[in-house]
């Protein structure tokens, strides 16, 4: 969520000040780039040397730079950052926030910023309480300002009470909650099946395909950065998740996928069958390894329960579902034939016969039709730039 984001961080003088040093390496983990302003009075808590390391970037205090000479421009800062956190955040900077007052960088800045304001509260339990404190808090809300409030527990004074900073992890998981939360998917649930199946012929044998669950793997991350909640259930793929928030269940055969997909699917506001499933299954699965007896061997096959067939049969209205067709011929019409009779919002066509699209290669070339038979033709496309083309198509109707 964080990822290549611009984040200033604020710090006031405060015990708390210590806790932004795991602020600062938290945020920088999560791919966000991080600038520190302090105040003078943070310094006697933490040094700058400490937030600078960690946020790999100069850290200021003061509006005018002695080392350069050049002044710290507060609305360059103001326009820089994509957020502004002020942790901790003392009562006297709420006061100087709550009233315009810019005695210092910080105080300049966050007038200055267009930004979302995140402050994270840190004094003692009665400095927290006092009225005066308290309504500068509802002024600050009042301007559109975030408060990630403080917590109850032992005090620096040894008092017990609210006022401690809330823990580094729980700012950073506030502010991931907040982002996602103004998502397009946000709150929607998503089901995406990805890879081959595995058919067993016996304990060591199966029948496969070639796909490598590349393009379903982009589709469930691109929905998850879209802010879906993702649940990946996929057959044997060397690929991995990145968003960990993307719950993956892993499946061997046809009839484990059509299991785990039974389980979710009614919850789910958005599927999304992109798996190779097999269509066709050993009638009987030999128990022991079969020998190389005789020269000839056959093996009877069965279709497999066609998965996306039963969902478009149980499909209740607000569910989306979008099914995949690989075809070598007439694709459009085969295409259009299986989005009518599996009863689905849209299909995404390949076609085996366009150079860079189909199984195990990292680019794909697609072929969107919707049940209005609305056809969008795509360009040959990274995996991940295809999967947010049908992301798009996805809020589109979802928006509609
Ligand atoms: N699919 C499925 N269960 C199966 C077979 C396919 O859910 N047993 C799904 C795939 O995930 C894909 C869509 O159906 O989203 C299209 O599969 P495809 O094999 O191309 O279509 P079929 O209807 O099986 O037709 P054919 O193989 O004859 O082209």
């Amino acid at each position: 969520m964080l990822k290549g984001k611009n984040i200033l961080l604020g710090v006031c003088g405060s015990i708390a000040s210590y806790k932004s040093a795991t602020l600062v390496r938290l945020l920088v983990k999560g791919g966000a780039n991080v600038k520190v302003l302090m105040t003078n009075e943070a310094k006697s808590f933490i040094t700058p040397l400490t937030l600078s390391t960690l946020s790999k970037n100069p850290v200021y205090s003061d509006y005018f730079n002695e080392a350069t000479g050049e002044w710290n421009n507060h609305v360059d800062f103001g326009l820089w950052a994509d957020y502004l956190i002020i942790a901790p955040v003392t009562a006297n900077t709420l006061g100087k926030l709550a009233n315009g007052l810019c005695d210092n960088l910080l105080a300049a800045t966050y007038l200055s910023a267009k930004c979302p304001v995140y402050l994270a509260p840190a004094m003692d339990l009665d400095m927290w309480k006092h009225p005066s404190t308290q309504k500068n808090i509802s002024r600050l809300q009042e301007y559109g300002n975030i408060i990630i409030k403080p917590r109850h527990g032992e005090l620096a004074s040894g008092l017990i009470g609210e006022g401690r900073m809330a823990e580094p992890e729980e700012i950073l998981d506030f502010l991931e909650a907040q982002l996602k939360s103004n998502l397009p998917l946000s709150g929607k649930s998503a089901l995406v099946t990805a890879g081959p199946t595995y058919e067993p012929i016996d304990p060591v044998r199966f029948i496969g395909n070639h796909s490598s669950g590349k393009m379903g793997f982009a589709i469930a991350e691109e929905l998850s950065k879209q802010g879906a909640e993702v649940i990946l259930i996929c057959g044997p793929s060397n690929e991995k998740t990145i968003n960990k928030s993307i719950v993956r269940i892993d499946v061997g055969s046809s009839s484990e996928m059509a299991a785990s997909v039974e389980l979710y699917f009614k919850e789910s506001d958005i599927t999304v069958m992109s798996a190779a499933v097999a269509d066709y299954r050993p009638k009987e699965v030999a128990a022991n390894k079969i020998k190389k007896n005789d020269n000839e061997l056959s093996i009877d096959l069965v279709k497999t329960v066609d998965i996306l067939s039963q969902l478009g049969s149980i499909k209740q209205t607000g569910q989306l579902l979008i099914g995949f067709a690989l075809e070598t011929e007439n694709e459009e019409d085969n295409a259009k034939q299986k989005l009518t009779k599996k009863n689905l919002d849209f299909i995404v066509l390949n076609s085996l016969q366009d150079k860079g699209a189909g199984f195990k290669s990292d680019t794909n070339q697609v072929t969107i039709i919707d049940k209005n038979l609305v056809t969008e033709r795509f360009a040959l496309k990274s995996k991940p730039e295809v999967a947010k083309d049908i992301c798009q198509k996805i809020i589109h109707l979802l928006n509609a």
